[in-house]
């Protein structure tokens, strides 16, 4: 029986667990494979982690790739630099791809496709957005017969985990970055996590498989956590709300919003109660209704967990359909191009603190600017009394468009009475 020889690059956290998962699995995978998967070489960096035979181990990357005997090789190095040049050598050879790496996807996944698809290979990256849930494979396949209609998500555990600890503590970002960085969970250089760019990646990758069209990465509109204030935790909080770094994508009329940042939801809502590190995907589909798919979004096995099954379905395809299928390329995403809202368009609910002067008129002034910019107030909350000092005025609006949101906090902003700079988080999945 023909087994399927799978060449590794990179032995870090992800590709250990993989090795881990192929060789204690090796007997149940064969069996759903069909025939079994051997590793034949893999690529690192320094000494391996984990115990190999010597001759499995190379530090030439390109070892791995040239090699004629491989099928399946499996992308683990991250990086858009020299991921991006051994994911093409290894397509233009004709061998399958399979890759966790969402930079390299989100940044040049319309070349990385369009070179799949003329080398009639195929290419698994359901590891690259939210770890071990098999949300691409479920957008894909399990909703192959709806229009997605809506994506909110959570899709970076960093960052949930550094707000979830704020909302539980009452402690500071910077105090609770540390912490995420003492636990393992943040990245040596956090700012990827934190700035909102990780989830914008998968963002990229995840709408561009549920809308059936490739998302330009640059239309995507990011905002990261770093300014969030325990303040305004509290204040979500006697809302009957919480904080969440969100991933947004909706469709109307063949247009899509795209966009990353930290976003009110109600307590009610499906993703308030993910905390922590976990990942969770709220999607509407025309037939099937809201979906909630939730679990681990990083970690060693989570991350290997989905690596194998693209593996795993990769070897089937050779052994059964080769060449005739192609099933995990996002075709549409190489064939047509998403229409993008531009972010000053998008329409949504707003949270303000407008930090001004205890003093008569001002809540007049306020409301007068968000009036003249078409803006209406759903509900406030002033707190205490200092006279001559300045206190939160905390407001709920009406929907509204975000250019005269924009246009409203200028000059809100240079108003006398207002003391610092107004905090503005858009709101979502809150009945208007
Ligand atoms: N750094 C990512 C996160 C995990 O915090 O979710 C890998 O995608």
């Amino acid at each position: 029986m023909k087994s399927i020889s799978i060449g590794i690059l990179g032995l870090g956290t992800v590709g250990s667990g993989v090795v881990q998962i192929l060789t204690e699995h090796a007997g149940l995978l064969e069996n759903r494979v069909g025939a079994p998967l051997r590793i034949k070489r893999i690529a690192g960096r320094g000494e391996a982690r984990i115990p190999l035979a010597p001759h499995l181990y190379t530090r030439d990357l390109m070892e791995v790739v040239r090699d004629p005997e491989i099928d399946i090789v499996v992308e683990l190095i991250g990086g858009t630099d020299i991921a991006r040049t051994a994911c093409l050598e290894a397509l233009n050879r004709g061998k399958h791809l399979v890759t966790a790496n969402k930079a390299l996807l989100a940044e040049h996944g319309l070349e990385i496709y369009r070179v799949a698809a003329a080398n009639r290979v195929d290419l698994g990256f359901e590891a690259s957005v939210c770890g071990a849930i098999p949300i691409l494979r479920s957008v894909r396949e399990g909703l192959v017969g709806n229009s997605i209609r809506s994506i909110v998500a959570i899709v970076n555990g960093t960052s949930n985990y550094i707000l979830s600890q704020m909302t539980d503590s009452g402690g500071r970002y910077g105090e609770m970055l540390a912490e995420a960085q003492a636990q393992g969970y943040a990245e040596a250089d956090p700012t990827l996590d934190v700035d909102g760019s990780d989830a914008a990646h998968k963002l990229q990758i995840l709408s561009s498989v549920a809308f059936r069209g490739y998302v330009p990465f640059e239309a995507i509109y990011v905002e990261g956590i770093q300014g969030i204030d325990p303040a305004d935790i509290g204040f979500a909080r006697e809302l009957n709300c919480t904080i969440k770094l969100l991933a947004i994508a909706k469709e109307e009329g063949g247009v899509l919003e795209v966009r990353v940042h930290p976003t009110l939801i109600p307590q009610s809502h499906p993703l308030a109660s993910v905390g922590g590190i976990y990942n969770a995907v709220h999607i509407v589909g025309d037939s099937a209704g809201p979906l909630v798919f939730s679990g681990l979004g990083a970690g060693q096995k989570p991350a290997a967990s989905s690596v194998v099954a693209d593996i795993v379905e990769i070897a089937h395809n050779i052994l059964f359909f080769r060449p005739s299928r192609s099933s995990l390329l996002p075709t549409n995403a190489i064939e047509s191009v998403m229409r993008v809202k531009p972010m000053e368009n998008v329409l949504c609910r707003y949270y303000l603190r407008v930090t001004a002067l205890d003093s008569p008129g001002v809540l007049s002034a306020v409301s007068h600017v968000l009036a003249e910019n078409g803006i209406s107030i759903a509900s406030m909350i002033q707190k205490g009394r200092a006279a001559q000092a300045a206190v939160p005025i905390v407001m709920l609006t009406h929907e509204a468009v975000e250019s005269a949101m924009r246009r409203a906090l200028e000059t809100i902003d240079r108003l006398e009475v207002v003391a610092a700079r107004t905090v503005c988080i858009r709101v979502e999945g809150m009945e208007e």
